[in-house]
């Protein structure tokens, strides 16, 4: 079994009226890249600070390194914090940002710029120590920020959303940037983001949040590839969805009646009963498309969208419109919109939700 750094045990957190936390408990192991995600106000930030002890718990307590934290103040938890306003000291230069909690420390000014030294090479900023911040471009600014906090090496380290502020191409050199820097320094990551193919691309394991709770806790693979509820399927990803019902359920397996396509269809499902009411969630790349309509069912493209790699299709299937992906290549011919295709969907990889779920 992996080794247990934090453990938030049956953690609440309400705001007068305001339950922003609810019912949490999570374990994250020593060394691992974990991502809390989920939409706008679904309570990471509040689960962050209870961590690092801006906020106490209403209920329930934090556990760090085996030690109970949850009276602890925040200055003597072995944690570290990278906010998304990184909050650098403007009137230093780069390298007294760095050293400056190792000498609050008590740490002797040689062995402080020596490693404050090691911290820029680290983050490829070798030679800027004598840079003041605002000489600095946004990414460089995130990377004196990350040296910061990594070079007192907390047991843990939280970044609440620390590429938020970057534009895309940057954004994306620095994700590649910080999963290195986390790999080749093994310090536990907890990192925010509401971004799903942020954390698809740079965690070990993601925590979908929903509403103050935890949906799913699984590797990026498993979260994409299996999602547990219908929340889940449709944040992480994109997805169809059917309306139908159950009519027979063999195992992980389960026929449902679709109305809108006028079928019967086999997909993946737990937790149902024939009869029940379900959503059945299906994602782009199995619906296929080809210009010979007819059988299983025939389609009318709506719209098409060019985006290099794939070519995204929308297409009406009896009442019901659908997301198509194929992969693009120079040699195919692309579907006109309007055209009328053959649609060929490979329920196999569908999942059935209850459609109260
Ligand atoms: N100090 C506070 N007082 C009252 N309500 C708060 C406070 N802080 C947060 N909340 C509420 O708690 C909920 C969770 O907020 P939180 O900041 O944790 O969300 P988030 O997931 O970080 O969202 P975002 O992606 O927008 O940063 C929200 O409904 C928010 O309005
Ligand atoms: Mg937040």
């Amino acid at each position: 079994m992996p080794e247990v750094v934090v453990h938030a045990k049956a953690v609440e957190k309400k705001y007068r009226d305001v339950a922003a936390v609810r019912g949490v408990d999570l374990e994250v192991f020593r060394g691992e890249f974990l991502t809390l995600l989920g939409p706008s106000g679904c309570g990471k930030t509040t689960l962050l600070r209870m961590i690092v002890g801006f906020e106490q718990p209403t209920t329930g307590r934090i556990v760090i390194d085996g030690r109970d934290v949850t009276e602890v103040p925040t200055y003597r938890r072995p944690i570290g914090m990278v906010l998304q306003n990184l909050a650098l000291f403007p009137h230093m230069n780069v390298q007294e940002n760095i050293t400056f909690g190792l000498l609050t420390r008590g740490e002797r000014k040689s062995a402080a710029l020596q490693k404050a030294t090691q911290m820029l090479s680290l983050v490829g900023l070798a030679g800027f120590g004598h840079r003041l911040i605002h000489e600095l471009s946004g990414g460089q600014k995130q990377r004196v920020a990350l040296a910061r906090s990594i070079v007192l090496e907390p047991s843990v380290l939280l970044l609440d959303e620390p590429l938020g502020a970057l534009d895309l191409k940057l954004r994306q050199q620095m994700q590649g940037e910080l999963k290195r820097i986390q790999r080749q320094v093994g310090i536990t990551f907890i990192f925010v983001t509401h971004d799903q193919e942020e954390a698809l691309t740079m965690s070990d394991r993601i925590v979908v949040m929903n509403a103050g709770r935890i949906e799913q806790i699984g590797a990026p693979q498993e979260i994409y590839d299996h999602p547990e509820t219908m929340f889940v399927a449709s944040f992480v990803g994109d997805t169809n969805v059917f309306a139908g019902r159950a009519i027979a359920t063999a195992g992980a397996r389960v026929s449902v009646e679709l109305p809108a396509l006028g079928q019967t269809v086999e997909v993946q499902g737990r937790g149902i009963t024939p009869g029940m009411a379900v959503n059945v969630m299906i994602r782009p790349e199995f619906v296929a498309l080809d210009d010979q309509p007819g059988a299983p069912c025939s389609g009318q493209v709506t719209d098409r969208t060019f985006v290099g790699a794939d070519i995204r299709y929308s297409v009406t299937v009896g009442n019901q419109n659908l997301e198509a992906r194929r992969p693009h290549r120079p040699e195919d011919r692309m579907l006109a919109p309007s055209a009328t295709s053959g649609v060929t969907i490979d329920w196999a990889n569908g999942i059935a939700f209850p459609s109260a779920a």
